[in-house]
């Protein structure tokens, strides 16, 4: 199926690695020119950069003014018809929420709830423009917080329902917004240095391989997400295929969450 993406340019963060930059492969393979925005230029992304196909603009988006620097650049290019917020990160807290201070709520809603709220203030009249469409990663954690990662969970469940009013308020101008909500997905987030398995591993949890393992078992599948399953989504709903989708969640968890 031709999902229309080719000669559309993407604005895709978090873009280094791990689903960004599966998702960043995936528009370049459908013949779209990405705008990848991350702290460090993986060499994977570099071998992008190198074919022509995408620009790498390094960038702290935990940084109030980080977002917009990112638009600006984009916008001073080929303009911005996709955008994927993707960026976010889990710091576990093996002792629970209560106790996470202010700096950490901080961090955390800076990075994963306002990082994308900034960037779709600086590109959204370009949107509305272009009749363009947002994606932002979420996760199954907005519906199913959980305290080892309590202010992760309320960040995604704000990037939620911010996303819903979003695409009430713009859809009438032909912009759509959608949200796509991972279960464990085999990235560094979940199973790298410093991830959530090796913290839990860290905390009494067993080792890493026993945590990924159960959480795992956890699903119906029995297994992590890949990356590029993710992406396939992302572009599925980026693609105008989709064009009446609007306002919408979709879950990618291998029936991780077993109600209705
Ligand atoms: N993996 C999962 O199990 C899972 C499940 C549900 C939802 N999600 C969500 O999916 C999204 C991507 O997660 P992932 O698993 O792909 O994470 P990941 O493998 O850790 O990759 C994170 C990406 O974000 C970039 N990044 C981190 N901090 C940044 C900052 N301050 N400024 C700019 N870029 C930054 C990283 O690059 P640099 O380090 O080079 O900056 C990297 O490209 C997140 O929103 C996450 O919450 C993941």
């Amino acid at each position: 199926m031709d999902l229309h993406l080719a000669g559309k340019t993407a604005l895709v963060t978090g873009a280094s690695k791990g689903i960004g930059l599966a998702v960043v492969e995936g528009l370049v393979a459908e013949g779209a020119f990405v705008v990848a925005g991350a702290r460090t230029l993986s060499p994977e992304l570099a071998a992008l950069v190198a074919e022509g196909n995408v620009e790498f603009v390094a960038v702290d988006l935990a940084a109030p003014d980080g977002p917009a620097a990112l638009a600006e650049r984009a916008l001073a290019g080929r303009g911005v018809d996709i955008l994927v917020n993707n960026v976010g990160a889990v710091a576990p807290r093996p002792d629970g929420v209560a106790d996470v201070s202010d700096e950490e709520w901080q961090r955390t809603l800076d990075l994963t709830l306002l990082a994308a709220v900034r960037l779709i203030r600086a590109v959204l009249p370009e949107l509305i423009r272009r009749r363009g469409c947002i994606v932002t990663i979420s996760s199954v954690n907005a519906t199913l917080p959980d305290p080892l990662v309590g202010d992760y969970s309320a960040a995604k469940a704000a990037l939620g329902s911010y996303s819903k009013s979003l695409a009430n308020e713009v859809g009438a101008s032909g912009v759509r917004v959608n949200t796509v909500s991972p279960g464990p997905v085999e990235t560094g987030l979940w199973l790298g240095a410093g991830g959530v398995a090796e913290t839990v591993s860290h905390a009494g949890g067993g080792t890493p391989e026993d945590v990924a393992a159960s959480a795992a078992a956890a699903s119906v599948t029995g297994r992590f997400t890949r990356p590029e399953e993710v992406a396939d989504l992302v572009l599925i709903l980026a693609s105008d295929r989709l064009g009446n989708v609007t306002g919408t969640d979709f879950r990618i968890d291998g029936g991780l969450i077993r109600t209705i």
